[in-house]
């Protein structure tokens, strides 16, 4: 299949949209990172998507919709939580796991009776939604595993041949995906973080919002999650990802002493000078929207650059930069090093 890569002009949004209805699976820039887009209520779409990432069959997708109106047809409930939270922040990065309702096919919830929603804030995706005339199911248009794609060009490296149309809509803006929160228990639960964050939440509801376990630390093996995604290998470079903890002269320190043919190292804008082995910057130290908005894109380019072990300079835990230490764990298999330690 030739996969084409268009401005999003007005005729190509038609054209996105009718391929939409017609079962087809496209790549939608958002201001996240690039989606996989399907038609929500149809099956074959839907399976044509995980056949096109090789995302196992239990990962629920995440459906997108252009208006409060489209929400009604895809849930059975409205909670008011919900409500609250829509209000402030769609259209945006926030997806709200709430009980499931008849239009979305099984194959998106993976057959769980909820299913995850949100209103992108980019206004290309939500044409082509509205142009549709339905929601669609996306999850990122990486191959499962690898890193999200925040061009369109990344996503072309992965989908070339597999889809028939990406919509190029530039840079995604906030470069990791949506804070993913359930309102399904008695407290809301934030099962991936994201640029919303666990305190602008709380603010909204006025009450306290719970963080899963996973999103930090790794959960022992077979253990029960509440979120699919949570137990499968996630933004993997090719190359052997290490976290490291300390500050910058203990960094410096570490990877003097670990470096191999192939080492290459994360750090944040400026140090890249000061140190001792090929370095790219991910972002500003103290600034982790742009690490966040950087990060998938340097592990990209890492790739290109054939890295085979990439030390990375470990962002803070707090607010934005929680999503960025949750997507890092992952990338690097949860090997963190702390270089402050003696022995490190
Ligand atoms: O920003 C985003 O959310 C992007 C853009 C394209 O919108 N999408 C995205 O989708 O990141 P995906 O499929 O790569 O990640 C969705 C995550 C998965 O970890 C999945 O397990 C979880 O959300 N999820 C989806 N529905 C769920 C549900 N009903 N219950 C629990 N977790 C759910
Ligand atoms: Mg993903």
């Amino acid at each position: 299949m030739k996969t084409e890569l268009l401005k999003p002009t007005k005729e190509n949004l038609i054209l996105a949209s009718n391929l939409l209805k017609k079962g087809e699976v496209i790549g939608v820039p958002t201001e996240t990172v690039y989606g996989l887009a399907g038609d929500c209520s149809n099956s074959n779409a839907i399976k044509k998507i995980f056949i096109a990432k090789g995302r196992p069959n239990d990962n629920p997708l995440i459906v997108h919709i252009s208006s409060m109106k489209m929400l009604n047809d895809i849930v059975s409930f409205v909670p008011d939580d919900a409500k609250k939270l829509a209000k402030v922040f769609w259209p945006g990065p926030l997806t709200i796991i709430m009980p499931k309702g008849k239009k979305v096919c099984d194959e998106s919830c993976a057959g769980l009776d909820t299913i995850g929603v949100r209103m992108p804030a980019n206004e290309i995706a939500r044409k082509i939604i509205e142009l549709s005339n339905t929601p669609f199911s996306a999850p990122s248009a990486n191959i499962s595993g690898k890193p999200s794609p925040t061009t369109a060009k990344d996503v072309y490296n992965d989908m070339n041949g597999k889809i028939p149309l990406i919509i190029d809509g530039g840079e995604c803006q906030a470069g990791v995906e949506s804070t993913v929160i359930s309102l399904i228990g008695d407290t809301p639960t934030i099962l991936r973080p994201g640029v919303v964050t666990k305190n602008d939440i709380e603010k909204v509801l006025q009450k306290q919002v719970l963080i899963a376990k996973g999103v930090l630390e790794e959960l022992p093996q077979n253990s029960k999650v509440i979120s699919p995604g949570m137990k499968y290998k996630h933004y993997s470079p090719n190359a052997e990802v290490y976290l490291i903890k300390g500050n910058f002269k203990n960094f410096c320190k570490y990877v003097k002493l670990h470096i191999q043919e192939g080492t290459y190292a994360m750090v944040f804008n400026g140090e890249e000078k000061k140190c001792p082995l090929p370095s790219l910057p991910y972002g500003i130290k103290n600034d982790p929207s742009s690490q966040a908005h950087n990060l998938f894109s340097t592990l990209r380019k890492l790739d290109e650059c054939r890295a085979k072990i990439i030390f990375v300079r470990c962002p803070k835990t707090d607010g934005v930069a929680l999503a960025v230490f949750n997507r890092l764990i992952r990338s690097a298999g949860f090997k963190i090093i702390n270089a402050d330690k003696k022995d490190a």
